[in-house]
């Protein structure tokens, strides 16, 4: 049976996962295909829906949820022109036979990847070149038709999908690579690449994108460059404001911006892609983007550890940071919770004992004998200092990324619970995981789980708290509670997922009012009627 991917949000999920947890997850009896192209489409060849072990329910999960302007009553539709007949033959016009308006074909755009907003988009647009998305833009701005730019839907905080009707741009067919230049490692690329993609074309020439993400198998470029994703690998080579070198973007007007340099070093004037870059579409569509690729380390080794106290987490830490310096390429945390939950709704194997906390540790380096030796020294030390209390290491590939599917999928198997209340903050180091143990206090048995996980290099702390369904007490317990807690400590409400719908309202919480006011002035001056994703980013 042929079904349309938009009937079945489960396929975010599927391309979310590592190759490894897919095969676990889906029985081989079932083979799954997934078709890129004009419709994108999945086969399931005995036509069940069958997405994870005894979770069922969540295939079903996008006609269950709740419309977010019903969801948040508050937000009262702006003064947006409604999507015509005539509109459709225009639409019609400049993206010939791109034009969706079946509302099953849209449905998967209109529910985010974590199912909790949902829009009420009625036509999804899927231009292919940069002057396609000038044309749309330039007749929504005339118009004056809100539109909402969607990459892989794979945000975190409601921001790439409707509130209301908004008309949605999806920048899927936009996914050719265009140049590589193997000596800097400069890649270019239309907006609309999937991350696996362009780290499939890199691979042959010894390349890798400097960023990674869990969701990978269906995250674009352009959509991290508009999220300024930050992923697995920014402890090492930094954040996309560093290596994205060049933005190509289409305003509001229709206008393209050419800033397409390839040039590591270029100080003249503004840095004006930069705008672009975490400013979640609401400045501009991101249509092209030039990136600076590192190249794949020769040697990778991952160690796990447990450690059964707050105190030795940190001190594990710097002895990582101390005794590997150079190599030193990722660590991650995870609390006990996150460990059960892919244990649980994944059937992953954890191969060490019960402990309180788990730290993945990464190194990169160009000679294995060197990099293990460091790290078995590591390993060795922490043990007999009694600050880890159990460890392994993996410096065989297929090891290696089994002990970094315990880390990437945590998102994917909290879902499985249901509902899931997700907060990315960044607090202070000392502090950081005493929001999630308050929250558990506060908590109680109310919820199924609170968990905490995090990219330890980065001071943030991803607390999420999951339930069968949304609760609105639950809700109300939390927010604005961990938003509050947050400011307390003079953090941030967004490390690294941004604003989107579900967190505008607490953007002063981390920003002054005069840096709200610049950034809406400059949010008049390149949107003066604001149809760019509107109702996001910014409280009322
Ligand atoms: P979308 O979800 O489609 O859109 C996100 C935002 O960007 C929306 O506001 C949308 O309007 C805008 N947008 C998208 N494309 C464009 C464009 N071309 N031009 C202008 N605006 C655009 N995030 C991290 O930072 N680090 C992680 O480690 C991480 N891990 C994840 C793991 C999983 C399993 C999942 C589901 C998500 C994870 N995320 C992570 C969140 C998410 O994947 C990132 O925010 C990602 O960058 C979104 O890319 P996307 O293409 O899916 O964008
Ligand atoms: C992660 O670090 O796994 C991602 O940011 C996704 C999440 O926070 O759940
Ligand atoms: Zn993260």
């Amino acid at each position: 049976m042929r079904r349309n991917v938009s009937q079945v949000i489960g396929y975010t999920l599927e391309q979310c996962l590592s190759p490894r947890v897919h095969n676990a997850l889906f029985a081989p009896s079932l083979p799954l295909r997934y078709t890129k192209g004009r419709n994108d489409t999945i086969d399931s060849f005995d036509g069940r829906k069958r997405w994870l072990h005894g979770t069922a329910t969540l295939a079903q999960k996008p006609r269950g949820v709740q419309l977010s302007s019903e969801r948040f009553p508050q937000l009262k539709r702006g003064d947006f022109a409604r999507v015509t007949d005539s509109d459709l033959q225009v639409f019609e016009r400049l993206v010939p036979s791109r034009v969706l308006t079946d509302l099953e074909d849209i449905e998967g755009h209109n529910v985010d990847w974590s199912g909790t907003c949902r829009g009420d988009g009625q036509v999804l647009l899927r231009p292919k070149t940069t002057e396609e998305v000038s044309a749309v833009l330039r007749y929504c701005s005339g118009r004056r038709l809100a539109v909402v730019p969607q990459g892989g839907n794979t945000g975190l905080v409601g921001g790439s999908v409707p509130v209301f009707d908004e008309v949605i741009i999806s920048l899927s067919l936009m996914d050719n690579i265009i140049s590589l230049d193997e000596i800097s490692g400069v890649l270019v690329c239309q907006a609309g690449c999937v991350v696996d993609k362009i780290n499939g074309a890199l691979e042959p020439h010894g390349l890798m994108t400097p960023h990674i993400l869990g969701s990978k198998g269906s995250c674009q470029i352009g959509g991290n460059i508009s999220t300024n994703a930050g992923g697995l690998r920014m402890l090492r080579y930094g954040n996309l404001h560093g290596n994205v070198l060049g933005v190509e973007a289409v305003l509001a007007n229709g206008d393209v911006v050419d800033c397409m340099s390839t040039l590591r070093k270029d100080n003249t004037g503004y840095d004006l892609k930069q705008l672009f870059i975490g400013s979640e579409g609401s400045l501009g569509v991101v249509t092209a983007a030039s990136l600076l690729c590192p190249r794949v380390p020769a040697a990778v080794s991952v160690a796990l550890l447990g450690c059964d106290s707050f105190a030795q987490v940190l001190q594990t830490y710097n002895a990582a940071k101390r005794m590997l310096q150079e190599i030193l390429s990722a660590v991650e945390f995870m609390d006990r919770a996150s460990m059960e939950v892919v244990q649980e709704n994944l059937h992953l194997t954890c191969p060490l004992g019960t402990h309180s906390y788990y730290l993945l540790v990464e190194t990169s380096g160009s000679n294995a004998a060197h990099d293990e030796e460091k790290l078995n020294s590591l390993l060795g030390h922490v043990m007999e200092k009694g600050i880890v209390d159990d460890g392994t290491v993996a410096t065989e590939p297929s090891k290696v990324q089994t002990l970094w599917a315990l880390r990437e999928n945590v998102a994917v198997a909290l879902r499985a619970d249901g509902c899931v209340y997700k907060y990315d903050v960044t607090v202070p180091m000392s502090r950081f995981y005493d929001l999630v143990a308050d929250t558990r206090k506060r908590m109680g048995t109310d919820v199924t789980r609170v968990v905490g996980y995090r990219h330890l290099g980065e001071s943030d702390i991803h607390l999420n708290v999951t339930c069968p369904q949304n609760s609105e007490d639950v809700f109300g317990a939390l927010e604005p509670w961990v938003y509050d807690w947050v400011a307390k400590y003079k953090g941030s409400v967004s490390a690294e997922h941004g604003m989107g719908i579900l967190k505008r309202d607490y953007l002063y919480h981390s920003n002054t009012g005069s840096a709200v006011l610049l950034m809406k002035q400059l949010k008049k001056l390149m949107d003066p009627k604001g149809i760019l994703n509107p109702y996001k980013v910014f409280p009322d």
